[in-house]
């Protein structure tokens, strides 16, 4: 065997130690890039674990902002609060939404109060307060549009006096995002941002999350008529684009590993700021996967994120963020 026909270009020197593997490198993974959702519950006790989210709990506003110290220490920027309200105050129209004593008011200003510097992302959708499960107001069994954005106008103003430096309408409403921008800025919180959850799919992979706050779809409608059809992706650069030219200044897309190639697309064409949810689903079946012992957890949830950076993500909300601080230091 002579060497003259070898290859001169050999990629795998690039790969031959740690120290060169390191310096070439084209995306990392730092706690600065996640962002930690957290679930709030009005009853201060103690927190109650989320059978489908193992490691996940509902806090009480004591607990939560430990939780969020605890995310904040590791080098966590941010959290997103989602909160499980008594199934007593839940009404058709969702208006515990908008309740300024409400439980996400006071779990923002305790957050804020303690963290100053940590930023508190909030949920703008009637889901957790609609006795039917539903993101927006239902009428004659639809959501409507225009009466929903009616009521997520007053649920963001609510969030930003209370001192939310997010809010993030998750409810896939025409509009909505004008409307919030407005009227944020009618109250003078100019510089209250508006993460928008642009390209929500309808998905399965929810599935965990609505068991986390009881608030599956119990009527009304189907989710489907508001949220993405799973076979789309231009649909996607269409929605991202309404939502920039209304003034989201965060894009999101959701759920993440399913719909890499529309994070990719979205980074892609508008390159602003851009977000992937890791969404309950994709937590659990990390989860359940590592408890049976048929996957290395760290190592795969590691790889996950850093391919949602590759894809393009500037920040990914996972409910690993701390652990995945913790673990990368
Ligand atoms: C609803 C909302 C959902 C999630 C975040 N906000 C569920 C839904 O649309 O039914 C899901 C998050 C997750 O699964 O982790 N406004």
């Amino acid at each position: 065997m002579s060497g003259h026909s070898y290859p001169h270009r050999r990629q795998r020197r690039l790969r031959t130690r740690p120290a060169v593997r390191d310096l070439v490198r084209e995306h990392h993974l730092s706690a600065k890039d996640l962002i930690q959702p957290l679930f709030v519950k009005e009853q201060p006790g103690p927190d109650e674990p989320i059978p489908s989210m193992p490691g996940q709990f509902r806090h009480g506003v004591d607990s939560l902002v430990a939780r969020a110290t605890r995310a904040w220490e590791a080098g966590v920027p941010a959290v997103a609060l989602f909160p499980r309200v008594r199934d007593e105050i839940k009404t058709e129209d969702g208006q515990a939404a908008w309740d300024p004593s409400g439980l996400v008011p006071r779990a923002v200003s305790a957050l804020k109060t303690a963290l100053p510097d940590l930023l508190v992302i909030t949920d703008v959708a009637l889901d957790p307060y609609s006795s039917l499960g539903q993101d927006g107001v239902v009428v004659d069994g639809d959501i409507h549009n225009d009466r929903t954005i009616e009521a997520l106008v007053q649920q963001a103003v609510c969030q930003a006096e209370a001192g939310a430096d997010v809010v993030a309408p998750s409810d896939m409403m025409d509009g909505r995002v004008g409307a919030i921008r407005e009227a944020l800025d009618d109250a003078g919180h100019t510089d209250t941002l508006i993460l928008a959850y642009s390209a929500k799919y309808a998905s399965a992979f929810y599935g965990p999350f609505r068991d986390a706050l009881d608030s599956a779809p119990r009527g009304g409608t189907d989710k489907r008529t508001y949220q993405m059809d799973p076979g789309n992706g231009d649909e996607a650069l269409h929605e991202v684009e309404m939502d920039l030219a209304e003034g989201a200044d965060w894009v999101m897309v959701k759920p993440g590993m399913p719909y890499l190639d529309v994070l990719w697309r979205v980074r892609e064409t508008f390159g602003r700021p851009t977000f992937v949810y890791q969404v309950s689903g994709e937590y659990a079946m990390f989860k359940a996967a590592a408890q049976q012992g048929w996957i290395d957890e760290r190592v795969c949830v590691l790889e996950g994120l850093l391919g949602f950076k590759r894809a393009g993500a500037n920040g990914v909300l996972t409910y690993y963020a701390t652990d995945v601080a913790e673990w990368i230091g």
